[in-house]
C-alpha cells in the first residue's frame, strides 16, 4: 500500500502520484514538454533499453507528467497501474487488441458507444477478432452461452449511452472469472468518483478522459487502468507467454515472455512496449496536465452535476410533452435497486428523454435551446444537448438501435455546472416553442 492509498478520494485527487520533492518542489505538476531524456552514460543507456532499469527515455513510451496522471488515476480507481493514451478510442482499441491480438472472440454488450460498436462490428473482424454482441449484458445465461474456446474477454460499459442502463459488474466479473476471462469495463460515464469497477471485480477499466474526468471539454485523452489481478499466463493468451525479441538479450542469449518479465504487470507493460511504442497514440504531456487539472475538481463538479441532473430528470418526467425519461437515477426506474447498491453518489450527469411527438419537434428543441450547446460530447462544465440517433449513435445500424428503443425522438442531455433552474427554464421554453 502506498502512502497515498491510505487517503480518501478528495485527498488523492489532489496529491496521488506526485512527489513534489522530485520536481524542484513545484506546487503544480510540471509539464515535461520534451521528446527525449538523456541516458547519462552508456551503462545506464543499456540498462534502460533492456528494461532492466525503470526510467524515461522517449515520450512516446513514457513521460514524467503523464506518469503522474497514470499513478493518480490508478489510485483513485483502486487499480495498481495505469497507462495514459491519446483518446478514449485508443484506450478501448489497445486494451482489446492486447487481449485478442492474433485472433479470437470478445463478448460485448450491444448497448455501447457508437464508435466502439462500429469498430467491433466492421474493423476488428478485419484483424481476425470477432465480437459476440449481447442484447442484455445483465442476462448472464445469454453471456455464458456466448463463451467459446477462443473467447478472450468480456467488455461492457458500466453506465450506457444514452439510456444510462447500469451493468451488474459483480455478477459479470464472477461469470468471467469462472471461465478464465478478464472483464473489461468502459467507465467513462460515471468517472472514478461515482463508480470504481475494479472494486466490484473488474480486471481492466478504460476511460475516455475526454469526458467527465477532465470535465471542461478541452482535451481528448484516454486511460487504461489495471487491477493486476488477472493471470495472463493461464494458457489463453499466447502473446503474453511467447518469447519476445525485445524482452530478450541477444548477447546473453536470453529470451523472455511478458509474463516472465513483468509478472502481474504484464498487461500494462505490453500496452506500453507494443502499443504505445509501436502504434504510437501517446498522450502529450500538456494534455496530461490538463486532465490532472480537471481531476482536482472532479468530486465537486460531479456532486453538483448529479444533483442538477436528478432535478432535471424529475422535472422532465412530469412534463406534458415528454413521453419518457431515461435516467436510471430516478426512484421508479427498473434498475433502482442495483443503482442504489453500486452508485451511492448517484449514477451520473447524463440523461435522455423522448419527446411526445415526432422528430420534427425533437429538432425544434435542439434549435431553440439557448444555454445548452448542441454538440456531440458529454461531461463538460457546460450543458450539452444532442440527438443521438442522428449523430453519436449514427454508426449503430437501425435494427440494433431499435432493440434498445433508441429512435430519432430521443434527446440526450449532459448537465454542466450552470444553475439547474436556468437549465430547466431553457428546456421549458424550447419544449414550448417546439409544440407551439
Ligand atoms: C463510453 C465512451 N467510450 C469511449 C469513447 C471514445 O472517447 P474519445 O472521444 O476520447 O476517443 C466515448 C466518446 O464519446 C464514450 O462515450
Amino acid at each position: 500500500m502506498t502512502e497515498e492509498s491510505r487517503h480518501r478520494f478528495d485527498t488523492l485527487k489532489i496529491h496521488a502520484g506526485y512527489d513534489r520533492t522530485q520536481h524542484n518542489n513545484a506546487s503544480q505538476v510540471p509539464i515535461y514538454q520534451t521528446v527525449a531524456f538523456g541516458f547519462g552514460d552508456t551503462e545506464r543507456a543499456e540498462q534502460l533499453v533492456n528494461l532492466k532499469e525503470k526510467g524515461f527515455s522517449y515520450s512516446r513510451i513514457g513521460n514524467p507528467t503523464t506518469a503522474v496522471l497514470e499513478k493518480r488515476i490508478a489510485e483513485l480507481d483502486g487499480g495498481k497501474e495505469a497507462v495514459a493514451v491519446a483518446s478514449g478510442m485508443a484506450a478501448v482499441s489497445y486494451t482489446l487488441l492486447n487481449l485478442a491480438e492474433g485472433g479470437g472472440r470478445i463478448i460485448t454488450a450491444a448497448n455501447i458507444y457508437g464508435s466502439s460498436f462500429d469498430e467491433f462490428r466492421t474493423l476488428f473482424p478485419k484483424f481476425g477478432i470477432q465480437f459476440d454482441f449481447i442484447d442484455d449484458i445483465n442476462d448472464l445465461a445469454q453471456v455464458e452461452a456466448a463463451i467459446k474456446a477462443d473467447t478472450k474477454a468480456i467488455f461492457a460499459e458500466s453506465v450506457t449511452n444514452p439510456d444510462t442502463m447500469v451493468t451488474n459488474i459483480e455478477a459479470l466479473a464472477e461469470l468471467a472469472h469462472q471461465h478464465g476471462l478478464p472483464l473489461v469495463i468502459d467507465n467513462t460515464f460515471p468517472t472514478p468518483y461515482l463508480f470504481n469497477p475494479i472494486r466490484h471485480g473488474a480486471d481492466l477499466v478504460v476511460y475516455s478522459s475526454t469526458k467527465g474526468i477532465s470535465g471542461h471539454g478541452e482535451v481528448v485523452s484516454g486511460l487504461i487502468v489495471d487491477a493486476e489481478q488477472f493471470d495472463y499466463g493461464n494458457g489463453r493468451f499466447k502473446q503474453f507467454e511467447e518469447k519476445d525479441y525485445v524482452l530478450g538479450n541477444e548477447e546473453e542469449q536470453v529470451e523472455r515472455s511478458f509474463v516472465e518479465t513483468f509478472g502481474a504487470k504484464a498487461f500494462t507493460a505490453r500496452i506500453r512496449v507494443k502499443y504505445l511504442r509501436l502504434l504510437g497514440a501517446a498522450l502529450s504531456p500538456f494534455d496530461a496536465y490538463l486532465v490532472l487539472l480537471g481531476i482536482e475538481t472532479l468530486s465537486e463538479r460531479l456532486a453538483k452535476q448529479v444533483a442538477s441532473t436528478e432535478k432535471i430528470a424529475r422535472h422532465l418526467s412530469n412534463h406534458p410533452h415528454v413521453k419518457a425519461v431515461h435516467y436510471s437515477g430516478l426512484p421508479n426506474h427498473p434498475q433502482h435497486e442495483l443503482v442504489a447498491r453500486d452508485f451511492p453518489r448517484g449514477v451520473g450527469a447524463i440523461l435522455a428523454f423522448e419527446v411526445d411527438g415526432s422528430e420534427t419537434e425533437a429538432k425544434k428543441i435542439l434549435n431553440a435551446v439557448k444555454i445548452f450547446s448542441y454538440l456531440p460530447n458529454v461531461g463538460d462544465a457546460r450543458s450539452l444537448i444532442v440527438n443521438p440517433g442522428r449523430t453519436t449513435h449514427r454508426e449503430i445500424p437501425i435494427a440494433a438501435r431499435e432493440k434498445s428503443g433508441l429512435t430519432n425522438t430521443w434527446i440526450r442531455l449532459s448537465i454542466g455546472l450552470e444553475d439547474a433552474d436556468d437549465l430547466i427554464a431553457d428546456l421549458d421554453q424550447a419544449l414550448a416553442k417546439a409544440f407551439d
